[in-house]
């Protein structure tokens, strides 16, 4: 049975810890704040199994220091990463592989004054990490091939599906993806082309419906590779290319409206909204469930 150290029991951490202990990991949860804690560990029971939780990895008993992997969540701060990294190192043994969840910073710049670079891998999960397949694997300049093959060995037994990457790039595929898409779509409510509701409207309708089933390479195969470039021809020199984050984007954060957790971005979030959402979530695994279906089709 593996045994998993998480850091930082937030979002990211709870969802790791969760699909770990769901799949049969012994998991301890190490987190500074207490009240993360407490949330955490009521959070987190699945079958009657729970995780150790602790406020620092040095309260962990000696056994732990052998843990199988230590996946770090904590803040996407590069100083509390490396600072983190650097208590990781202390407590665990050489053998315990070293992850971070960062959602797209460079390897090299997190594993600056490590000891072991070579035991470090980043491994990028999605929110809600027990319940979205993927998982993007971002080995560094220094990891070894065996710390790459153990990680996704794990991943791939508890049910994931490992993407690995081969180059260290900010923002992996997923998030460049993200914000190539909502970079164009802050554009158009600029440009009065539609509001927030209709962008959304298209986006499930038109794109999202498909690509739970059909990645958007395989579908530009179905549509026919000519009129894509036909469509590119005309097209790119009239997509938003700005360097920096939209004016709209600051403002609204400066303005505190920050989505769900603050009650208001795009949309009003009151108790109504969010049972919504709520019940809109638990609908994720049957989503799955197709992709799942789809991919078993294509590959007969
Ligand atoms: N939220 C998402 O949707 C999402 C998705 C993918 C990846 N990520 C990445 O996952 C990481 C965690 O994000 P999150 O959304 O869970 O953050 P979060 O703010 O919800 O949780 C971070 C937790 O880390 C704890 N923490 C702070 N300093 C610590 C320390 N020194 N040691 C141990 N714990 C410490 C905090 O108390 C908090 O509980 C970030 O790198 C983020 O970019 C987030």
């Amino acid at each position: 049975m593996a045994r998993i150290v998480v850091i930082g029991a937030g979002v990211m951490g709870i969802g790791i810890c969760k699909h770990f202990l769901r799949n049969g990991c012994q998991v301890a949860l190490v987190d500074p704040s207490p009240v993360a804690l407490k949330k955490a560990k009521e959070n987190t029971k699945q079958d009657g199994k729970e995780a150790l939780c602790v406020r620092v990895p040095s309260d962990l008993r000696k056994e732990w220091s052998a843990a199988d992997v230590v996946f770090e969540a904590v803040p996407e701060v590069l100083s509390i990463k490396r600072s983190v990294l650097s208590t990781i190192e202390e407590c665990f043994g050489e053998t315990t592989i070293i992850a971070s969840n960062t959602s797209g910073l460079k390897t090299t710049d997190m594993t600056e004054g490590m000891h072991h670079p070579e035991r470090f891998v980043i491994t990028h999960f999605f929110n809600p990490a027990d319940l979205i397949p993927a998982v993007e694997i971002v080995p560094g300049p220094a990891t070894t091939e065996q710390v790459v093959a153990q990680v996704i060995r794990l991943l791939e037994r508890t049910g994931k599906k490992a993407a690995r990457l081969q180059a260290d790039i900010p923002g992996f595929i997923a998030n460049r993806l993200q914000h190539a898409l909502l970079r164009e779509c802050f554009y158009l409510i600029e440009k009065g082309v539609a509001d927030a509701e209709t962008i959304d409207l298209v986006t499930r309708y038109a794109l999202g419906v498909r690509l739970a089933l059909i990645g958007p390479m395989l579908q530009r195969d179905l549509n026919g590779l000519d009129t894509h470039l036909n469509i590119a021809r005309y097209l790119y020199a009239d997509l938003d290319r700005r360097e920096t984050a939209p004016d709209a984007l600051v403002d609204m954060v400066a303005a505190g409206h920050l989505g769900r957790k603050s009650g208001q971005g795009f949309f009003k979030w009151d108790a109504t909204q969010n049972g919504r959402l709520e019940e809109i979530e638990a609908l994720l695994p049957e989503v799955i469930a197709l992709a799942d279906r789809a991919q078993a089709t294509e590959e007969e």
